[in-house]
């Protein structure tokens, strides 16, 4: 494998001085990009897309070769996992992910085991493999999985909620079927992580986007307790360097400290949390990731780059921050105002460590 030519991601995650602010966007490759929308369309079906390691490869590499990106994230979802376990993921255009065969009662629950990765999950192993090759030592490449708590929920309503009706009856009715669910869930992720790791990805990130959805103390047992026990599990070094993990729980800042503490190397943020108080509170534990609120994006090209330069000011001239969105790109996002973010970013970020 070829080393590294640019490693400054990986060292802002281990809080190691860099030259300016790394950045990559959460959904890089996505519908906001033409060239994305074109190889959707050869591919089938988003699903076909994931499946296929070969146009999987091609699509992570699209926004990298638009923009000045110092990362690339591999090509998948968080809910191939789920249908490795045999729940059936399907897409309805314009409804987002569904599964044919949800958990709906004890006996589903009894029968759920993690998947091998290297069975039913074996065309993401290649994908790692297949992008690895490609990028050639260009950027690091984060490998990823959904929260134990986030892909529950998906797997207990069947699909999107706006409620979450379903699996918080499930949580608070029946604990323990709750945490048969979490566990089988967690041991999942982990395996899945270790194998993305072997087969390349140099840096991994767990989505937690639902965790924000649940109150103060169901948060602790239901999601950071699965959080932690996948921290102590994963592979922290591999080819001869620190695998660093980052963890995002979307409306999460309220329990920063307590997520600082679970043993990840950074913790990602939603815009609705100031960096400079976020940082203040972890002090050098964690590095952040994060977070411009994704519709500025929306607003003109001035607008874009001093929306970055807030969020670069509140983060302030201190190793340990990689700047991104708040949450993903929006489809409706014009590809110019990323150039802008972009540059905007690398640009600033050197000016704030020259000037004293
Ligand atoms: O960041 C990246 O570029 C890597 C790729 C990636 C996708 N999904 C591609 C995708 C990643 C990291 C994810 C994670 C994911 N998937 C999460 C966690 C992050 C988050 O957004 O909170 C969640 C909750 C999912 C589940 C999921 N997948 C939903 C709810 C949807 C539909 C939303 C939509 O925009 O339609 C998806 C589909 C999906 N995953 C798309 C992409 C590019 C759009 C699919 C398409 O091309 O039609």
């Amino acid at each position: 494998m070829s080393p590294l030519s640019n490693d400054t991601f990986l060292r802002a995650l281990m809080r190691e001085p860099t030259d300016y602010t790394p950045l990559w966007l959460m959904r890089q490759a996505g519908r906001y990009l033409p060239e994305y929308c074109a190889t959707r369309k050869r591919a089938g079906s988003f699903l076909q897309l994931c499946k296929s390691p070969g146009m999987a490869c091609e699509v992570t590499l699209q926004p990298l070769e638009r923009y000045d990106l110092d990362a690339a994230i591999l090509f998948s979802d968080i809910l191939t996992v789920p249908d490795a376990m045999g729940l059936g993921l399907y897409f309805e255009e314009g409804e987002g992910p569904k599964f044919e065969r949800p958990l709906k009662d004890e006996n589903d629950i009894r029968r759920l085991t993690a998947p091998d990765p290297h069975d039913e999950l074996q065309y993401v192993m290649d994908a790692v493999s297949e992008i690895r090759r490609a990028l050639d030592g260009r950027v690091p490449l984060i490998g990823f999985s959904g929260s134990p708590w986030t892909l529950s929920c998906y797997m207990v309503e069947g699909g999107s909620s706006s409620d979450y009706r379903k699996v918080k009856s499930l949580m608070y009715s029946r604990p323990e079927l709750m945490h048969q669910v979490l566990d089988v869930t967690a041991q999942a992720v982990t395996t899945y992580l270790n194998a993305q790791i072997q087969a390349g990805a140099q840096a991994v990130m767990v989505f937690d986007s639902w965790g924000g959805v649940m109150s103060h103390d169901a948060y602790r047992e239901f999601s950071l307790r699965y959080l932690r026990i996948i921290a102590q599990g994963l592979i922290r070094e591999h080819e001869g360097r620190r695998v660093p993990a980052i963890v995002f729980t979307k409306g999460g800042g309220l329990w920063l400290e307590d997520i600082a503490d679970t043993g990840y190397d950074a913790v990602g943020l939603d815009w609705t949390m100031d960096l400079g108080k976020a940082r203040a509170l972890v002090g050098h534990r964690v590095a952040l990731q994060g977070n411009l609120d994704p519709a500025v994006l929306f607003a003109s090209p001035d607008a874009v780059a001093e929306q970055a330069r807030r969020v670069l000011d509140s983060f302030g001239n201190h190793p340990g921050h990689v700047f991104n969105l708040g949450h993903g790109i929006s489809q409706f996002t014009p590809p110019e105002n990323v150039s802008v973010l972009v540059d905007t970013v690398h640009q600033y970020s050197r000016q704030i460590r020259t000037a004293r």
